[in-house]
């Protein structure tokens, strides 16, 4: 017999504390407005109010090519509002995020990395109403030939199978394919299946719980499914998400055919051609019209996107024209500077149209009240016990500093009173990684002395 040894939950689950596993929403209460702390967020009320407003419009996908800013200073949340707008939208709504440096690939062209990021923002719902034989097979009966080159070798021919609804049963024959196919998937009696009328396909649902096989096997990692009702025969509706980018690259693949692609599988390409865009851009719209598809137009999160350049730039607002675009989300935490790619200098870097074609939400520095509730969330988050005394001077770290260099602190702290076999943080673990690290102020303080020194010599 073999052996069955339970594994504890707590290890079944592999967990990793990043900068933003503590967000888990904008929280707002019903009418939008912020909560001061909540869903791991505190503070900003501002920018997390005008954040759920986005967020309803998103969810409601009427409007396309809005762009929205969100400036403000290093570290003051723009990319942690950012996350929390995807939390919100939930796993149906695609949310695509990448960093302003990311067009420059050597392998892509810059529009092309733009353009492929916007695609795979653009959920596609397909709705397809399809012939199918479904229910449970009550009898199986495998027909073997020999095999027309090494005749000692038997290969499936037809088969003859029985499947069973609530209300009717049938006998089908077919094919070597679909016999094929049974014996691939481990298809027996007792199993719930699906064949496509139309392809052929064979989809093995699971175990029939009323079949008397469900009953033998008591230990089995079978799914278990009901006996179908209604006819064997019947339509039945599939709906697949899918998003702009996953049609370019399955349209693609068809369309690239050939004979590498026979001998060798598909030829993946680098790039997808714009007229394969188009056509799938024409398909859609087509099924839109028809009923048979729905659009659900998700969020381009460029982060850092003073790194993008003219070229870029002047690409997204022409794309901003067009239907099909997500809504897209820009976050700087620049100034006045040049537009990369110019001697031009314009705010936050952006040319001035895309400027005037968007909304700006701004971020502001925080209070010590809360930096202190962020460090004690993310002191919850990374399961460490600070006193209170540890987590005042944090506070005052976080504010002469910056929020990101105290919690940075507070994980080397937790990491000390770790090595000194202490449960609690405390106000000597804070001096000592304090006197191990340096913030950005006293490296450049640091560097500066011996700057010095090596002019004078
Ligand atoms: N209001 C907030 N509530 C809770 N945590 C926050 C809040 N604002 C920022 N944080 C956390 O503080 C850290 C720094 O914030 P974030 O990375 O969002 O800053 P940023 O504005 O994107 O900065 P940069 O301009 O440098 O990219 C992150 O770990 C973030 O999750
Ligand atoms: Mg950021």
């Amino acid at each position: 017999m073999s052996e069955i040894r339970e594994i504890p939950s707590s290890l079944q689950r592999f967990e990793r504390v990043g900068a933003h596993t503590h967000i888990k929403g904008l929280g707002l209460d019903e009418n939008l407005k912020a909560v001061r702390i909540k869903d791991g967020m505190v503070g900003q009320e501002k920018a997390r109010e005008a954040a759920g407003l986005i967020v309803q419009i998103i969810k409601e996908g009427k409007l396309s090519g809005r762009t929205i800013i969100l400036a403000g200073p290093p570290g003051t949340g723009k990319t942690a509002i950012a996350m929390a707008i995807a939390k919100e939208l939930g796993p149906n709504v695609p949310f695509i995020q990448m960093s302003g440096s990311e067009i420059y690939s050597s392998e892509k062209k810059k529009t092309e990395v733009l353009i492929e990021a916007m695609r795979k923002a653009i959920g596609v719902e397909i709705h397809e109403i399809r012939k199918v034989y479904e229910g449970e097979v009550t009898s199986l009966e495998i027909k073997t030939a020999p095999h027309p080159y090494n005749p000692y070798q038997r290969v499936p021919e037809s088969v003859k199978l029985t499947l069973k609804t609530t209300k009717e049963e049938k006998t089908l024959e077919a094919g070597a394919s679909i016999a094929q196919q049974i014996i691939a998937q481990g298809i027996t009696e007792g199993c719930v299946i699906q064949i496509d009328a139309e392809t052929g396909r064979v989809v093995n649902l699971g175990l029939c719980v009323e079949s008397s096989k469900a009953k033998v096997y008591e230990v089995d990692d079978r799914a278990k499914v009901p006996r179908p009702t209604g006819s064997v025969l019947k339509e039945k509706e599939f709906v697949y998400t899918l998003t702009l980018d996953d049609l370019d690259r399955i349209h693609a693949r068809n369309k690239g055919g050939g004979l590498f692609s026979l001998l060798f599988g598909f030829s993946e390409s680098k790039e997808i051609d714009s007229e394969v865009r188009a056509t799938v851009d024409e398909m859609v719209k087509r099924m839109v019209d028809e009923g048979k598809a729905f659009i659900h137009p998700g969020v381009l999160f460029i982060d850092d996107s003073h790194l993008l350049d003219l070229e870029a730039f002047s690409f997204l607002g022409r794309a901003l024209e067009s239907e099909l675009v997500p809504i897209i989300i820009l976050a700087t935490n620049r100034g006045i500077t040049t537009i990369r790619g110019t001697d031009v200098k314009s705010p936050m870097g952006f040319p001035l149209d895309l400027l005037d074609r968007a909304v700006i939400i701004a971020t502001h520095e925080y209070s010590p009240e809360d930096i202190r509730d962020i460090l004690r969330i993310r002191a919850q988050e990374e399961k460490i016990a600070i006193d209170d005394k540890a987590l005042e001077r944090l506070t005052e770290i976080g504010s002469n500093s910056s929020l990101r260099y105290a919690v940075q602190l507070l994980s080397l702290a937790a990491q000390n009173a770790k090595c000194m076999k202490r449960g609690t943080v405390t106000i000597e673990d804070i001096e000592r990684v304090q006197s191990l690290f340096m913030d950005i102020n006293q490296a450049v303080d640091h560097l500066r002395k011996y700057e010095m020194k090596m002019l004078y010599y």
